[in-house]
C-alpha cells in the first residue's frame, strides 16, 4: 500500500502573505504526523517565497518520519542539503515567474549534471528522487543517474480536462511506473494530487508514496490537519 508524505509549503505561504510567525508549517508537519503522514515534504525555493531555511533546519530535528527536501539542482541548495541532511531530496526544475512546479526535470538535457548532483548527495547519504514526467526516455536517463527513486509528475493528469487527455496521461503514468520498477528504481508520484484523483491514482501498484501537498493544506484550512491527513490516507488504503 501506498505511503502518504504530506507537503506543508503551503501553510507557509500563509505565514509569509504577512511575514507573520504563524502558522509554522513545522506544527503543521507534527499535526500531520499526528494523523498519520508517513513522511513530510518541503520545497525550499531560491526565491524562499514560502519555506524558510529556519523551517528546515527545525524540520530536521522534529519529524519522526522521514523528511523530504525538494530543491532546484544549484550550489546553494547542494550546499544546504549536504549540511541538514534530510532523508531524501527530490530534484526539481525552478523557474522564478511560476506559480508552482510546472512539469518534470528534463534529465536528458542535462544528465552530466544531474548525476554529479546525485552522487554528490549520495556521498552525505541522502537518499536522491528526481521528480520526472512520465516518459520512457527520461525514465531511462534518471536511471543512468544513480538515483534510488522517481517521483513522476502527475499534473498533466491532474489537469486535464478532456476525458481524452486525463486517460492518455493516465496511460503514461501507469506504463512509466512500470518502466521505473522494472529498472529497479522506487516510484514515488505527486502533483496536484487531490482527494477525487487518488482513486484513480491508487491504482498504480507500482507508486509506493504520494507526495501531496496543496489539496491537503487546503482542506487543513477547513477541518484541521489532523483530519484532513486522516481523510487522504483512508482513500488510499481503502478506496473510499
Ligand atoms: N511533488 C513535487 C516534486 C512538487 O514540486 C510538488 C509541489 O511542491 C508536489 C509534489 C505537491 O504538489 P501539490 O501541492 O499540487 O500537491
Amino acid at each position: 500500500m501506498a505511503r502518504l508524505a504530506v507537503n506543508v509549503d503551503h501553510v507557509a505561504t500563509i505565514r509569509q502573505a504577512r511575514l507573520a510567525k504563524y502558522p509554522d508549517p513545522v506544527t503543521a508537519a507534527a499535526l500531520a504526523e499526528l494523523g498519520g503522514a508517513q513522511g513530510i515534504v518541503v520545497h525550499l525555493r531560491e526565491d524562499r517565497r514560502h519555506i524558510q531555511d529556519r523551517d528546515v533546519e527545525i524540520l530536521r530535528q522534529t519529524v519522526k518520519t522521514h523528511l523530504n527536501l525538494e530543491m532546484a539542482i544549484t550550489e546553494e541548495m547542494i550546499n544546504i542539503a549536504s549540511k541538514i541532511k534530510p532523508d531524501r531530496c527530490t530534484l526539481v526544475p525552478e523557474k522564478r515567474q511560476e506559480l508552482t512546479t510546472e512539469g518534470g526535470l528534463d534529465v536528458l538535457k542535462q544528465e552530466d549534471k544531474v548525476k554529479e548532483a546525485v552522487k554528490r548527495l549520495q556521498e552525505h547519504g541522502i537518499e536522491v528522487s528526481l521528480f520526472i514526467d512520465a516518459e520512457p526516455e527520461q525514465i531511462k536517463a534518471a536511471h543512468r543517474t544513480g538515483c534510488e527513486v522517481v517521483e513522476l509528475h502527475t499534473g498533466t493528469f491532474a489537469d486535464a480536462r478532456k476525458a481524452e487527455e486525463r486517460q492518455s496521461a493516465y496511460e503514461a503514468l501507469v506504463s512509466g511506473a512500470k518502466l521505473a520498477a522494472s529498472l529497479g528504481l522506487k516510484v514515488h508520484a505527486g502533483h496536484g494530487v487531490d482527494y477525487s484523483n487518488i482513486l484513480d491514482l491508487r491504482k498504480i501498484e507500482e507508486v509506493e508514496e504520494f507526495s501531496i501537498g496543496h489539496s491537503i493544506v487546503a482542506r487543513a484550512v477547513l477541518v484541521g490537519m489532523v483530519q484532513a491527513v486522516r481523510d487522504m490516507l483512508r482513500l488510499i488504503q481503502l478506496g473510499y
